[in-house]
């Protein structure tokens, strides 16, 4: 298990170029088992989620090469229909292979993906959703196992007590694309993972409209083909390179971004007195002056997203001044804030609520990271703290940043991975 050390008060400075999407490609990847022909994705970052998906597809007998960042999958007549604890367990995002599994051969038993660190998650939008196309799904130790003679298009409204839900959205339509009949999704996310899935889906052949919007329309289609697809660059990694430099009072240019993902958060770091300049397909962010408080609430896109709210809230720990940070997607996903206090902020949470006093100065302490975005934020706010910070555990950063380290060190930062 590795963990990094970080000395703080480097600015950043220079050019990066952010890797392919980690949220996008998983789907994607799992939206290849729905044809036997070829499928081959550009852009794939390499990242052990991207691992864990290739090792449950390969151990449903499919082919999958990995050629630096291009993957390529041919199912070809597969017949494997489980995705075992062991695999699932450690990703959820695993969990979107059980549509596809359904709609190619009509049964499919998933490992249920079980608790998590940021919250319940439960998977009750993704069986709903399978149910009303027609699939009858039982419960059975611990596995979700459906199955459906024919599945069958719907109207379905895919609303749970959070709103909308992105990889049931994408399960859903996965599914919808070899329905008999038009499926419409209600409610869907709007997220450009969703996009990004419909149009690689699209490529193969499926006819699906609406998506971006919260009105999805799929008209089944008897078979798809293979495709080639180009990943989306990641927005998340985008924000948090964002934030790295505008935590650090650098000035930074970010390349490979859709600039249009990034509008919730470019937003708030200008409220926050940070200078963003758009350009084609790349940001510069630089910041002068001192961080000013701002209040941001985590929501759907296209609004703040949740997957930032950890590291906007490092960025909130050294304002000068008070801002409330409020998480309406995962009302607990504030595993960050006591390792944040350990390194010297003030942040009091109250249920959903984050109000954090901003401090003159952080200072370098061991802390643990608890989850991809959590260890995000960490490092972020070792890079301004003074002195050293260690964080442990960074198998969770490894599990959805490529580089992440050695981006930052490219960009001046000073930090270190060893062996924990
Ligand atoms: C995706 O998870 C992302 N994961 C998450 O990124 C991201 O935080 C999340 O969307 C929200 O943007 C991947 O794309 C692989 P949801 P997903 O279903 O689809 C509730 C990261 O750090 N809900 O949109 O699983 C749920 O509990 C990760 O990269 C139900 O109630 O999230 C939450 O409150 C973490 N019932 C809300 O909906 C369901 O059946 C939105 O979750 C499903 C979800």
């Amino acid at each position: 298990m590795d963990k990094l050390f970080i000395e703080g008060g480097s600015v950043l400075k220079g050019s990066v170029t952010v890797s392919g999407s980690k949220n996008a490609l998983l789907p994607v990847l799992a939206a290849a088992l729905l044809t036997p022909e070829k499928c081959v994705i550009k852009n794939a970052p390499a990242l052990s989620d991207t691992n864990t998906m290739i090792r449950i597809i390969k151990n449903l007998g499919v082919q999958v090469e990995v050629e630096g960042s291009v993957i390529k999958i041919k199912s070809g007549n597969f017949k494997k229909f489980a995705a075992p604890y062991r695999l699932v367990s450690t990703m959820r995002a695993s969990f979107c292979v059980l549509g596809p599994l359904l709609a190619r051969l009509k049964k499919a038993e998933v490992s249920l993906p079980g608790g998590c660190v940021i919250g319940v998650r439960p998977v009750d939008l993704h069986i709903k959703g399978l149910k009303a196309l027609g699939a009858s799904i039982e419960i059975k130790d611990g596995y979700v196992c459906a199955k459906a003679k024919r599945l069958c298009g719907k109207d379905i409204f895919l609303g749970g007590a959070f709103g909308s839900s992105v990889l049931a959205t994408g399960n859903i339509m996965m599914a919808a694309t070899l329905a008999k009949g038009t499926t419409v999704i209600e409610n869907a996310a709007c997220e450009p993972e969703v996009v990004s899935l419909a149009d690689f889906l699209n490529k193969m052949g499926a006819n699906i409209k609406g998506q971006g919007s919260p009105t999805i329309e799929i008209k089944g289609v008897k078979s798809l083909g293979g495709a080639e697809y180009e990943n989306i660059p990641d927005r998340i990694e985008a924000s948090t390179l964002a934030i790295a430099s505008a935590i650090t009072k650098g000035e930074v240019t970010i390349k490979n971004v859709i600039v249009k993902h990034l509008s919730a958060l470019i937003e708030k770091l200008e409220e926050a007195g940070v200078t963003v300049k758009r350009g084609k397909n790349f940001i510069i962010v630089k910041r002068n002056g001192s961080v000013k408080p701002v209040d941001v609430t985590a929501l759907p896109y296209p609004g703040f997203p949740t997957d930032a709210q950890a590291q906007f809230m490092s960025l909130m720990s050294i304002a000068s001044g008070i801002s409330v940070i409020t998480e309406k997607i995962y009302p607990d996903r504030f595993m960050h804030v006591p390792e944040l206090n350990r390194m010297g902020a003030d942040i009091y949470r109250e249920g959903p609520y984050a109000i954090v006093h901003g401090v003159k100065q952080l200072n370098g302490a061991p802390v643990m990271a608890s989850d991809l975005r959590a260890s995000a934020a960490l490092v972020l706010a070792g890079l301004v703290a003074k002195g050293k910070t260690e964080v442990l555990r960074v198998y969770h950063l490894d599990r959805g940043y490529e580089n992440l380290d050695i981006k930052l060190t490219q960009l001046g930062a000073k930090i270190y991975r060893t062996k924990q």
